[in-house]
């Protein structure tokens, strides 16, 4: 695997509905990382960029919550419609997309 440049982890963990904190799957991840895997894979980035589900990333309440390996870059409250600006803005030209990047201080600090 030493042709993969990133991983981009995707918060799609369910709890039961009522649960104070939420789930990033009841906010839309499992669409979220079914589109972006097709737009990865259907482009040159498939050579080069892994995408994942994952568990709880953390801050469970600011999801759909994703991260991006090796920059550690996170992002809270993503759409599918940011789906095309991440892919080209971050993992195809290497600029983090500012507006969607956690804004709280949490497990990456
Ligand atoms: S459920 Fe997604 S970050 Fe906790």
């Amino acid at each position: 695997m030493d042709h993969i440049k990133r991983h981009v982890f995707v918060c799609i963990n369910q709890r039961q509905p009522g649960h104070p904190m939420g789930c990033c799957q009841s906010k839309g991840s499992i669409d979220l990382i079914q589109a972006l895997g097709e737009a990865v894979t259907t482009s040159e980035l498939a050579a080069n960029t892994a995408v994942a589900g994952a568990t709880c990333l953390g801050p469970c309440t600011l999801g759909p919550n994703v991260v991006v390996y090796p920059e550690g870059v996170w992002y809270q409250g993503v759409k599918k419609e940011d789906i095309p600006e991440i892919v080209e803005e971050h993992l195809t030209n290497g600029n983090p997309v500012e507006r969607l990047r956690l804004k709280m201080p949490g497990p990456i600090d």
